[in-house]
């Protein structure tokens, strides 16, 4: 398997300076934009950020394909793929709350080989390469060993769009929250699947995410020890409609009443 530490470093450094980025704003938001609807925000914090990544991506490695959430790129040839989401948790930002990263993956040949998640309001770097393992700073972090759900804390989240799913969700969460020591929902994907590979949580899942919310957060929950699929225990689609990720104890039970529920999400 090719090294791909070199790129850690580099990835590291981008989202620290883009964290940088997001601090200068955080608290001191005067514009804030609604986009598909007038829960789904954006913010100079999210543009800067963004053009600062792309721009530095794109001047180490032109070729490199770039997806990223507030900006179309160009289609390349290339078998790299970086996967950034320039501020996960814009609802907690523009609400002064603390929860919100910039979180960056980078796929080679499609499978992603670096994550790095950056929370700066608590300068926590997340950050993991593929078979090298996950780390919090510099430290390395570990799934929980909790083995039943009832011992469990579970962490979810709500798509902007209020449609015939989410209604269903709520099905589900209260099945979770009837089974377990409880269900958060903090606002910042992500972050949910790092808490995950330090054990906070034993358990996410969440439906209707994109691919930049999951990509470098899969990884390092992956590395840390988590069992990450759908919700019916296949390989997750990196599209991000179905995920959940769990520290393996509990996920053939948190899968079951998934699939109770989830015809409904299997739909086109
Ligand atoms: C959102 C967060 C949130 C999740 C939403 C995402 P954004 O991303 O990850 O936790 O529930 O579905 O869209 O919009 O803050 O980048
Ligand atoms: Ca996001
Ligand atoms: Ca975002």
């Amino acid at each position: 398997m090719k090294d791909f530490t070199e790129y850690l470093a580099f990835t590291k450094e981008l989202a620290f300076d883009s964290g940088k980025i997001l601090s200068k704003y955080f608290g001191n938001l005067n514009s804030i934009n609604q986009k598909t609807t007038s829960i789904d925000l954006v913010t100079n914090a999210d543009i800067e950020s963004e053009q600062l990544i792309i721009n530095s991506i794109l001047k180490k490695f032109p070729n490199h394909k770039i997806i990223a959430e507030e900006a179309t790129q160009e289609e390349k040839n290339s078998d790299f793929k970086w996967v950034i989401d320039p501020l996960d948790g814009t609802t907690n930002f523009v609400h002064n709350l603390p929860i919100f990263a910039v979180s960056i993956g980078l796929q080679y040949k499609n499978k992603t080989v670096i994550g790095v998640v950056y929370n700066p309001a608590a300068d926590k770097m997340f950050s993991a390469s593929i078979k090298k393992g996950a780390y919090l700073n510099e430290k390395k972090i570990k799934s929980s060993s909790t083995n039943t759900l009832s011992k469990s804390l579970i962490v979810t989240g709500f798509p902007y769009l209020h449609d015939k799913k989410w209604e269903k969700s709520f099905s589900i969460f209260k099945d979770f929250y009837s089974k377990t020591q409880g269900v958060r929902r903090l606002g910042a994907a992500s972050l949910d699947l790092c808490f995950v590979g330090m054990g906070r949580f034993e358990a996410f899942y969440e439906f209707n995410l994109k691919p930049w919310d999951i990509c470098a957060g899969s990884l390092i929950a992956e590395e840390a020890g988590a069992t990450v699929t759908d919700w019916d225990g296949s390989k997750y689609p990196e599209s991000g409609k179905r995920i959940i990720a769990s520290n393996g104890y509990i996920h053939k039970d948190s899968i079951e009443i998934l699939k109770k529920h989830s015809s409904i999400f299997f739909e086109q």
